[in-house]
């Protein structure tokens, strides 16, 4: 079959090319035939080297909606013919950090789709513990508004769950990115009275207006963000912080916007250590969280998309074909404006 592989030996790191078709290893695993996959920003992090758990010589990808086509002994609520979302990351569901729900560090798992096994930019995937990882889609949910529940969905989802909102918070989202504007509709669904979005490009702020998702926005280059949430709120800050940008600038935006006692969310992945200035930040009394997402809510997910209290089809904004794959990747990467995800069909 055709996949999109990433060696550090490659020149341009990845390359498209010819890969054995994937088999059940283990009883407990699935084969997905791939219907869309997409091309996430941690796929770009990969290739340039910031993500230290990824293995050499993997087939990329993590994020897709398929169609079951072979399942092993011990898959029992998943079958050949199913339509599916893929949860991004694999979970045992039995290990300490499983029954908590921290999925991201199961012991037997995490994040290894794309990263540390073959992942979905590809025909073919397999994917482990399939009972855990594979997500039904009921008939009224094409592949198209299921694609981005494994990930960005999920992470956007983590991003409000960790903000602990109140009915009534107002919540400053940074980064109008595609896991941004998620965290926005997964804020507003959890309560948040108003939201506030944040980000250096005016497409994306735009986005977030027409498509309902945030209530303000602001962009750093054209006013002093702490002062306009300040107005907004009494002086305070923000109730809750989502870091969906990724900067140095960006993180140390989260504890200056927030009203003290807040929490910051940071969702983001960086490219850099970076150090909180805690003489300054003295008695605010912020809880900063971190984190890969846990996305144990695929199936809520998926329900809330069906009964269409959220949605995220705006975010398919360019269509490629995996032949096309290399394009993709460089189109991505340039961010065009107006550009949030590129659907990957077969
Ligand atoms: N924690 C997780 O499990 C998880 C899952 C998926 C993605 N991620 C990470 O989440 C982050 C966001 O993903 P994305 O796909 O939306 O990325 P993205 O790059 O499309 O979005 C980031 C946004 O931040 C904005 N930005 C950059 N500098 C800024 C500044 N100084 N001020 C305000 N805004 C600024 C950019 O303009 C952009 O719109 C990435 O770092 C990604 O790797 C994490
Ligand atoms: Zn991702
Ligand atoms: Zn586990």
């Amino acid at each position: 079959m055709k996949a999109l592989v990433y060696n550090k030996d490659f020149d341009g790191k990845i390359e498209f090319c010819e890969r054995e078709e994937p088999e059940i290893i283990d009883s407990k695993d699935a084969i997905v035939k791939v219907k869309l996959s997409t091309i996430c920003t941690s796929d770009l992090h990969i290739i340039k080297g910031f993500v230290p758990r990824a293995k050499n010589d993997i087939v990329l990808g993590h994020e897709f909606v398929g169609e079951v086509v072979a399942v092993g002994r011990d898959v029992k609520k998943i079958s050949t013919g199913d339509r599916v979302s893929v949860n991004c990351e694999t979970f045992c569901g039995e290990c300490y950090f499983c029954k908590k729900g921290f999925i991201n560090n199961c012991i037997n798992g995490g994040w290894e789709l794309g990263c540390r096994i073959d992942g979905c930019q590809a025909e073919y995937v397999r994917v482990p513990y399939a009972d855990n990882g594979l997500t039904k889609l009921p008939d009224g949910v094409s592949y198209e508004s299921a694609l981005f529940v494994g990930d960005i969905l999920s992470s956007g989802y983590f991003g409000a769950e960790m903000c602990e909102i109140k009915e009534g918070d107002t919540i400053a989202v940074i980064g109008a990115g595609p896991v941004g504007l998620c965290a926005m509709m997964c804020a507003k669904y959890m309560g948040a009275g108003k939201i506030i979005a944040i980000d250096v490009d005016k497409t994306r702020l735009k986005i977030a207006r027409k498509e309902r998702l945030a209530d303000y926005v602001f962009n750093p280059l054209e006013c002093d963000v702490e002062k306009e949430v300040k107005n907004l709120t009494e002086n305070r800050g923000a109730d809750g912080v989502i870091e969906c940008a990724g900067t140095k600038e960006t993180f140390e935006m989260c504890w200056k916007i927030a009203r003290p006692n807040a929490i910051a969310g940071i969702v983001a992945m960086y490219e850099e250590p970076l150090s909180l200035p805690l003489p300054e930040m003295y008695g605010k009394n912020l809880t900063f969280k971190t984190g890969g997402v846990d996305a144990i809510h695929c199936k809520k997910l998926v329900k809330l998309i069906e009964e269409k209290k959220i949605s995220t089809d705006f975010l398919i904004t360019e269509r490629f074909k995996l032949d096309e794959i290399i394009n993709a990747y460089k189109f991505f990467e340039s961010k065009p404006a107006g550009c949030l995800k590129v659907a990957i069909e077969p």
